[in-house]
């Protein structure tokens, strides 16, 4: 893909149009409070940007997975207030009510204003992405911008099928994703390290595969270290492991030697018999570790190693905690090592880039996301462009 041939919502002429932006403001709630606003901040630029220079921006966007049908526990109605704080700017919300369309919606909208259309996974025709309802969504503005990134493995109406139908443009968001994404895979500056860790390697092996063939050191941390421990012959008591995929571990050694990629494991770890927070945990060099003891977190050797690799590298990727943070005291190697990263970015001798899954609430635990380059707010997008894949909902743009 060409991505240099992305259009910018910026250059597009919004003056008096009605401008159909996807967005993702698929945040995380409880009881009807959004507790983390990362998401809409990311797209206030781009509203921002198309109110300012006379547009009407119309936000397209869904919460959770109602799968084609109206639940509404997922309605978009919670988030007309924080978006309307957000941005500034009055949100009318389209509530699909008394069967008024948001075709009227859209027609009776004022300068100034910003609509937001009801979850369109309300729909089965978003999922679908059936032309029919492509169509629907496109009749409803002049001008289609995709200002999510995080939602473009998705090949849906309105990430994907909605683009045919209209001028289409890539948000300021969705560019900036993009090109902090190019620049520590693409075009990085060497040496390049990525961290990968979390749960389980079976999620991971595309995303392995690829780095090892683009990386110069690749960390494997948090469970999914123990199962290519295990394939080493390392003995890992009661860890989680899958040791089904020992074979795979293995294959994903041998190409990162062919690749002249280094992967570097833990050296020690912090163990507990049980997994529960507090629980009585002990440091063990990695290959002592007991029978009946458990790999939580990575030790102080690991951590005082891992930052070594770090401080010999200008570039890094991080996806995926290296021990069970969410649980006292097993974050401590996680956090040790994000704060690292982040002073070393500080300090201008690395530009880090991190992403997906529990990585942002890792590295807010660590209180180091600041001092990254750029945190993504893509979850499975981030993985799926780590494992090279193309994403539907950038193609789309490039069409
Ligand atoms: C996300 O939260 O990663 C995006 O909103 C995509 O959601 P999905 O995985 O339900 O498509």
């Amino acid at each position: 893909m060409d991505f240099d041939k992305l259009k910018s919502s910026r250059d597009a002429d919004v003056n008096g149009k009605r401008v159909l932006v996807r967005v993702d403001i698929n945040v995380p709630l409880q009881n009807g409070v959004v507790t983390d606003d990362t998401r809409i901040r990311a797209i206030v630029p781009t509203v921002k940007d198309i109110l300012g220079r006379g547009g009407l921006p119309i936000l397209m966007a869904h919460i959770g997975r109602p799968k084609g049908q109206v639940v509404p526990d997922f309605s978009l109605s919670v988030l007309q207030k924080p978006l309307e704080a957000a941005f500034g700017a009055p949100v009318v919300f389209a509530d699909n009510k008394d069967g008024k369309p948001a075709k009227a919606f859209s027609d009776e909208m004022q300068p100034g204003q910003v609509l937001l259309l009801e979850n369109l996974r309300f729909t089965p025709g978003e999922e679908g992405n059936t032309p029919e309802f492509a169509k629907d969504l496109a009749a409803l503005g002049d001008i289609y911008v995709n200002d999510a990134f995080s939602t473009a493995h998705r090949a849906h109406a309105s990430t994907a099928g909605i683009a045919a139908h209209l001028p289409a443009y890539a948000g300021l968001s969705m560019l900036a994703e993009i090109e902090a994404l190019r620049h520590v895979l693409d075009k990085p500056e060497k040496p390049t390290v990525a961290v990968v860790g979390g749960a389980k390697v079976s999620t991971k092996i595309p995303v392995l595969k690829n780095l090892v063939q683009r990386v110069d050191k690749l960390i494997v941390g948090g469970g999914m270290a123990n199962t290519f421990l295990q394939s080493m012959g390392v003995m890992t008591g009661q860890s989680l492991a899958e040791p089904e995929f020992h074979y795979q571990a293995r294959e994903i050694m041998a190409e990162a030697k062919t690749h002249g990629c280094e992967i570097v494991l833990p050296i020690d770890a912090v163990i507990a018999r049980e997994f529960k927070a507090g629980a009585a945990a002990e440091t063990v060099p990695i290959h002592k570790v007991p029978i009946d003891g458990m790999i939580l977190d990575v030790g102080p050797q690991s951590v005082e190693q891992l930052t070594g690799v770090l401080e010999g590298c200008k570039t890094l990727l991080w996806n995926g905690p290296l021990g069970a943070f969410e649980i006292a005291p097993f974050g401590e190697g996680t956090f040790a090592l994000a704060r690292a990263a982040g002073a070393l970015t500080q300090a201008g001798k690395l530009v880090s880039v991190a992403g997906g899954g529990d990585t942002a609430a890792a590295l807010n635990a660590a209180g180091a996301t600041q001092d990254f380059t750029y945190l993504s707010t893509a979850g499975g997008a981030f993985l799926e462009w780590l494992e090279g894949r193309e994403l539907p909902g950038v193609a789309a743009l490039l069409q």
